[in-house]
């Protein structure tokens, strides 16, 4: 088949996914995405667009398309690009490597605000030496945002840990991991929040979770209690995350996501005492794993058969 290739990615990064994806799914003809000299995107014919944050526009010149694969497992800026073509089928990214590397910094995150390690690291800063009582997991309560594929392996991950956790989903209470209680909707994410320690965010975002983390959400947390945003920073409102720590309300936020990223330099939330950044690196694509994903999508497709991880549009993931 001849594959279409564009991507946001710098020229090493892009080079190592071509040579990932061609050593996966060898055999197919490969065309990258090159404007012309004017910027204009070329007419090109191809059967799959393969993508990591395409440039806007360059699929509105694709012909023949059947499937989009999505290199990463946010698909926010794809379903919201009006340049993509909305008949075509979509698919997310799955990969089981960057569902681990989401397990690992949620254990991370969780652990360390369980057992003061960021309030600790600020101790280190003035010389400080003060131990704090140590509490045993199954009295911190974790509230989970999200029950897609990375919000069940995390709940399930920190239940092993012996976590108090809840997992909350926008829609239905389908049942989550065992050990792990579900909660739905506006009035279950009230209890919820009422009563979590640690709020970890991993949903979706979509027109009906953008702005969700807002003053009045954060009104409704445990006074003390602590955020972790591992989603897309469109959830937040940062403006009102930032009364909330300043006023001390919130103890804590790790964040990984930004409205605006990279953070900028001059950001409030870079020498906040009460927020850890991360550079979006708490789950990254893998890129030998995510190849054979698209290998596994392209051969479905050969075969007629239907792909793995379609999106639904109308949801938005
Ligand atoms: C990363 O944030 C992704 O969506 O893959």
């Amino acid at each position: 088949m001849r594959i279409f290739f564009a991507a946001q990615l710098d020229a090493d990064e892009a080079q190592a996914w071509r040579v990932a994806l061609q050593t996966a799914a060898p055999g197919h003809d490969w065309v990258v995405h090159a404007p012309a000299e004017d910027g204009a995107d070329p007419l090109v014919r191809a059967e799959v667009a393969v993508v990591a944050n395409p440039p806007p526009g360059s699929l509105a010149r694709v012909q023949g398309l059947r499937l989009i694969q999505s290199l990463w497992a946010g698909v926010d800026r794809l379903v919201a690009d009006p340049t993509v073509p909305a008949n075509v089928p979509l698919a997310r990214m799955v990969d089981p490597c960057m569902t681990a590397a989401m397990v690992q910094s949620s254990l991370w995150a969780v652990t360390a605000l369980h057992r003061g390690f960021f309030a600790y690291a600020r101790q280190q800063q003035q010389a400080q030496w003060w131990q704090a009582p140590q509490r045993r997991a199954e009295e911190v309560s974790v509230l989970v945002l999200g029950l897609g594929t990375m919000g069940a392996a995390v709940s399930a991950a920190l239940a092993a840990q012996g976590y108090a956790v809840t997992a909350w989903r926008r829609i239905d209470a389908a049942p989550g991991p065992s050990g792990v209680t579900v909660l739905h909707g506006a009035q279950g994410l009230e209890a919820g929040l009422a009563a979590a320690e640690v709020v970890l965010n991993l949903l979706p975002l979509t027109t009906h979770t953008r702005g969700l983390i807002d003053a009045g959400f954060l009104g409704r947390m445990k006074a003390g209690a602590a955020l972790v945003n591992f989603g897309r920073g469109g959830h937040v409102v940062e403006a009102d995350l930032l009364a909330a720590l300043d006023a001390g309300t919130l103890a804590h936020a790790v964040l990984d996501v930004f409205a605006t990223e990279p953070l900028p330099p001059s950001h409030p939330f870079w020498p906040h005492p009460r927020v850890t950044v991360l550079p979006h690196v708490a789950a990254l694509t893998d890129l030998r794993s995510a190849a054979q994903v698209v290998a596994e999508n392209l051969a479905r497709l050969q075969a007629g058969q239907p792909v793995l991880h379609q999106v639904d549009r109308a949801r938005g993931y």
